[in-house]
């Protein structure tokens, strides 16, 4: 199937059409194989012209969007100059907070759920930046792509294999950025775990843990918002759909990428049993939220093997009642960090056997993002870290250098998605990761430590 085929079909068709939960793995790697045969990928990493002032159309300015958009009129050198929403209250809402913040008024894209299109066809932007529900981020960053604009995704970028290639793709061909905005690789925690693993505190790193263990229970079953699209997706999949806040941080401390890959993973499900238990004891017997069937499996658990034979558990939780947790785990020869709470063992610093707890290193071991940034991000969306993200994101366009997740990260990560449904199904049988660089991971310069 050809990419501008896939794009123009609504994503959900193309889920159906596609049927990919039946698709057995041989297609799957035989397509895979085809495209890794292909060209090679451009060699280093994409570094766009430098862009004064970012021009941003925002498509989708709900919970997450809105937030974006609030972090965007703080940041120096860019404008919200566009927004796109089936909704017309959150159009209205990003008006005005626009006109608030004393910048000019953005150009309203409200006629329905295509509408972006015209937005990217018609609108002189720089960055085309989507919070929308997950089955739309590939054909907005699509059409953003395809209209010559750099285009950035809330999380995860893309739900199937075959559209995490189109991502990378449309990268290449048109030049451009195409970024997942993973926002827990600046939280505070995680990026001091980065920093720590960059001081070489922790030896070879060998192993990593994530997940997003997260009661959202009540949230699903919202009549807003989420509610109108989360828990769908329950009913459809089975698997990790949701694997990139416990994956991007632990990415970026085992180079994947950038001098190592997810070779191949292996996933299990256990059962469906939350979701039933929320909908009988908070709807009355007759409630349609009482005849739904839930195919996602409550706790999710995925095994990846990097090429460099390292190892990374990646776990979904968010049908059962427990504490908030990303696991943040990391693992070297000479030392662990653990989130939840957050913990650090380093050999031969402490008595032995015994954590520390991570604030008594962080004068020791902040990482400088969060010294430059900490008080201008305070009081943003999830402690902070988004502002930093957002300012990330920026900066880089704004210089000119290659951003901090590019595309081959992006479809790296979101391809555990569809991956882990197909091992899940296939009694955990291991399924290949294809490497998106094509090889450029051998070569492709480590993430550095970043200032501002
Ligand atoms: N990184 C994080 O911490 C984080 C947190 C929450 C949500 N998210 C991600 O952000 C995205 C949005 O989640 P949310 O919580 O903001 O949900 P939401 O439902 O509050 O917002 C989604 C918005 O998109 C709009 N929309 C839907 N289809 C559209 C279309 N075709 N064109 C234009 N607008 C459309 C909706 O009207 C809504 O305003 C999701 O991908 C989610 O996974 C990330």
């Amino acid at each position: 199937m050809r990419i501008t085929q896939r794009a123009t079909m609504s994503p959900t068709d193309a889920l159906d059409r596609r049927e990919f939960m039946k698709l057995g793995t041989a297609a799957v790697a035989a397509a895979a194989t085809a495209r890794e045969r292909a060209a090679a990928a451009p060699a280093g990493l994409l570094a766009a012209p430098p862009i004064p002032l970012v021009r941003i159309g925002m498509v989708g300015v709900g919970l997450q969007g809105g937030g974006h958009l609030e972090n965007f009129l703080k940041i120096d050198g860019c404008r919200v100059t566009a927004v796109c929403d089936i909704r017309e209250a959150r159009t209205t809402w990003a008006s005005q907070a626009i006109a608030a913040a004393g910048h000019p008024a953005p150009t309203v894209y409200a006629r329905g759920p295509r509408d972006f299109e015209r937005l990217c066809e018609t609108e002189d932007l720089d960055l085309v930046f989507t919070a929308t529900p997950w089955e739309w981020h590939v054909p907005v960053m699509l059409a953003a792509m395809k209209a010559g604009k750099h285009a950035a995704t809330e999380v995860p970028a893309a739900m199937t294999v075959d559209d995490c290639w189109a991502l990378v793709e449309s990268a290449e061909k048109h030049q451009l950025h195409a970024v997942m905005m993973e926002n827990c690789n600046y939280d505070r925690a995680e990026m001091m775990t980065f920093y720590m693993v960059r001081q070489g505190v922790f030896g070879e790193v060998l192993h990593a843990e994530g997940g997003y263990l997260h009661d959202l229970r009540a949230i699903k079953f919202e009549k807003q918002d989420e509610g109108l699209w989360r828990r769908a997706w329950s009913m459809k999949i089975d698997g990790n759909p949701y694997p990139t806040h416990g994956l991007g941080p632990i990415a970026s401390c085992l180079d994947i990428n950038r001098g190592d890959r997810f070779d191949y993973l292996v996933s299990m499900s256990g059962p469906s049993r939350g979701l039933y238990d929320w909908a009988r004891e908070h709807f009355p017997a007759e409630a349609p939220e009482r005849r739904e069937r839930y195919t996602l499996g409550d706790v999710n658990t995925s095994l990846i093997k990097t090429a460099r034979g390292r190892t990374v558990m990646v776990q979904h939780c968010t049908n059962l009642p427990r504490p908030y947790s990303r696991i943040n785990l990391v693992q070297g020869t000479k030392g662990m960090f653990q989130g939840y709470p957050n913990r650090v063992y380093i050999e031969g610093r402490g008595t032995a056997h015994q954590w520390v707890e991570a604030a008594a290193l962080r004068e020791e071991f902040e990482h400088p993002l969060w010294r430059t940034l900490e008080a201008r991000a305070a009081g943003a969306g999830h402690g902070g870290m988004d502002y930093i993200e957002d300012h990330r994101l920026i900066t880089c366009l704004r210089e000119g250098t290659p951003t901090d997740m590019n595309v081959y990260d992006a479809a790296a990560l979101s391809a555990v998605v569809e991956l882990s449904m197909k091992s899940t199904r296939a009694r955990a049988r291991a399924m290949d990761v294809p490497d998106f660089t094509r090889g450029r991971w051998k070569t492709n310069p480590p993430l550095g430590i970043v200032t501002v």
